[in-house]
C-alpha cells in the first residue's frame, strides 16, 4: 500500500519509521518531512497546511492511507477535504479537532459532560478579566483560546503578572486571532502525564502512558517548549489511576464529541494532572504528542496500519494491542536559543554512529539535507530514544547515543525521566 505522512517533526519521523515496519506498506511519502524521513521515505515539498496541494498529490499518487501529525492541518480541515475526495485519512475532522483548536470549546465540553478539569472563566473584555483576576488567589493560569504552538499559556505567580497576561492575550498582537478569548483557570498541582488513545468515533484504545518535559531547563525550570524529552511508562500513573483516566477523561470525551454531533476518529491526547483529588484534564489535543510519540511508538508491537485501519472502519473493539514491556526514554537535542530565536544551518555529525547502538532510535525533527550533509533546520533538531528493561537502562541508552551527535550550540536537558528516577 502507498502511505503519506503529513508533517515534518520527530513525531512524523517516528510515524514513518513505524509504518515502514508494516509488511503491508510498500511506499511512504512524507510532506514536507526532514532529512531523517528522506532516508526511509520520499519527501514531498508540500507544507503540511497546503491542503489543496496535498489532496491533489494524494489523488495523483493514489495514496491508500494518509496519517496527519500536527494540529494545524487538522484544525484547517485536512481530514474533511481528503474524505470528500474519497481518500482514506487518519485524524479528526475540523469540528472534532476543536477539542484542541479552541480551549473554550474544550472547557465548555468538559463542564457540560462533567469531565474533571480546573475551574475556569472565559473573557473577551480586558477590563472585566482584570477585575476578575484581581479577586483570585495566585498562582493563576491564563490561556489564549486558539492554537498558539504551546505558547498560549501563562502561569502567573503574582497579580501583576496575571494582569499583564490578560492584556498580552486580549489586547496584544502576540496571539493574533487565537487571543480573541481568554480563559482564566485554577492552578492545579501534581504530576503531569500524557495518555494517547486511538479513537474510532465510538471506541477508544489507550496507548501506554508517557510524560513530557515541557520546560527548557533541568528541574522543570524556564520557559515552556514544545517538549524536551519524554519517557514511557509513567510509574506515577498506577494501574488504578490509568483506569480512572480511561473512564473519567478519555471515554467521556469521545462520548461527548459524538453526542454533540462531531464523532472523533484519530488520536486523542489527554494531558492530565494527577492532583490530590484525582486525575484532572489540563488539555486535550487532537493528535499524537511530540516527543511522546517518539517514546511510545518504539514500544508498540502491533502493526500501525492494522490499528489505524481498524480505527477508520470503526472497529477498534476488534483490536488488542501488543506492547514491548521495556521502558523507553527520549531526549531532544535542540538548537541554542530555543524556544527563543536560534540559528540554523549547522552541520550535524554522528547520527550514523548513534544509530549503531542496540535498542536506540534516532528520530530527526528540525533537520535538512544540504549538499549531501545533514544540517540543523529548526529549534528541536533530533530526538534520541533508548529502550531498556527499566527506565534507568533506557536513559543510559538514550544519553550514550545522544552524546555521539554533535552540532554547534547543541542543547539537551540532562535530566529526562527525573521524576520517575528520583522517586523511591
Ligand atoms: P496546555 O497547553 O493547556 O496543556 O498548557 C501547557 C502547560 O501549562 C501544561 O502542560 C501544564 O504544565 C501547564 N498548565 C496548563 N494548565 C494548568 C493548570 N490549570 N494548572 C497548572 N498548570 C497548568
Ligand atoms: N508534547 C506536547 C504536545 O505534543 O502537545
Amino acid at each position: 500500500m502507498k502511505t503519506l505522512v503529513v508533517g515534518a517533526g520527530g513525531r512524523e519521523h517516528a510515524l514513518a519509521w513505524k509504518l515502514a515496519q508494516s509488511p503491508r506498506v510498500q511506499t511512504i511519502f512524507v510532506a514536507p518531512g526532514n532529512a531523517g524521513t528522506d532516508q526511509l521515505a520520499t519527501n514531498v515539498p508540500i507544507p503540511a497546511t497546503k491542503i489543496k496541494d496535498l489532496v491533489s498529490f494524494a489523488r495523483q499518487e493514489k495514496i491508500d492511507l494518509t496519517v496527519v501529525g500536527p494540529e494545524a492541518p487538522l484544525a484547517a480541515g485536512l481530514v474533511d477535504a481528503f474524505t470528500a475526495q474519497g481518500l482514506s485519512v487518519f485524524g479528526p475532522t475540523h469540528k472534532a479537532a476543536a477539542i484542541e483548536s479552541s480551549k473554550v470549546f474544550s472547557k465548555n465540553l468538559m463542564k457540560k459532560y462533567k469531565i474533571p478539569t480546573a475551574s475556569y472563566a472565559v473573557f473577551t473584555d480586558a477590563g472585566q478579566a482584570t477585575d476578575y483576576v484581581r479577586r483570585q488567589k495566585m498562582p493563576l493560569v491564563l490561556k489564549a483560546d486558539g492554537l498558539a504552538a504551546g505558547k498560549g499559556v501563562v502561569i502567573a505567580q503574582h497579580e501583576d503578572e496575571a494582569v499583564a497576561a490578560v492584556n498580552n492575550i486580549l489586547e496584544g498582537s502576540l496571539f493574533g486571532a487565537a487571543g480573541n478569548r481568554l480563559i482564566v483557570e485554577e492552578h492545579l498541582d501534581g504530576e503531569e502525564v500524557t495518555v494517547l488513545a486511538v479513537c474510532d468515533g465510538k471506541h477508544i484504545l489507550p496507548l501506554v502512558s508517557s510524560q513530557d518535559h515541557k520546560r527548557i531547563y533541568a528541574g522543570d525550570r524556564g520557559p515552556n517548549t514544545g517538549g524536551m524529552g519524554a519517557y514511557s511508562p509513567v510509574p506515577a500513573l498506577t494501574p488504578d489511576l490509568f483506569t480512572r483516566v480511561e473512564q473519567e477523561i478519555l471515554k467521556p470525551a469521545i462520548y461527548a464529541l459524538a453526542a454533540e454531533g462531531f464523532p472523533f476518529t484519530g488520536v486523542l491526547y489527554a494531558g492530565v494532572m494527577l492532583t490530590a483529588a484525582g486525575p484532572k484534564v489540563l488539555e486535550y489535543n487532537a493528535r499524537f504528542g511530540d516527543p511522546e510519540t517518539q517514546a511510545v511508538l518504539p514500544r508498540l508491537e502491533t502493526d500501525l496500519v492494522d490499528l489505524i485501519e481498524a480505527a477508520i472502519r470503526g472497529e477498534l473493539d476488534q483490536i488488542q494491542l501488543a506492547w514491548n514491556p521495556n521502558a523507553a526514554l527520549t531526549v531532544v537535542l535542540a538548537s541554542a536559543g530555543y524556544p527563543g530565536p536560534y540559528k540554523t544551518g549547522y552541520v550535524i555529525e554522528g547520527i550514523d554512529e548513534a544509530m549503531q547502538f542496540a535498542d536506540t532510535h534516532v528520530f530527526q525533527a528540525g533537520t535538512a539535507c544540504v549538499d549531501g550533509k545533514t544540517v540543523t533546520a529548526g529549534g528541536r533538531v533530533l530526538a534520541v530514544t533508548g529502550l531498556g528493561h527499566n527506565l534507568k537502562i533506557a536513559r543510559e541508552c538514550a544519553y550514550t547515543a545522544a552524546e555521539k551527535i554533535k552540532f554547534q550550540g547543541c542543547y539537551l536537558r540532562p535530566d529526562i525521566g527525573w521524576r520517575a528516577l528520583s522517586s523511591p
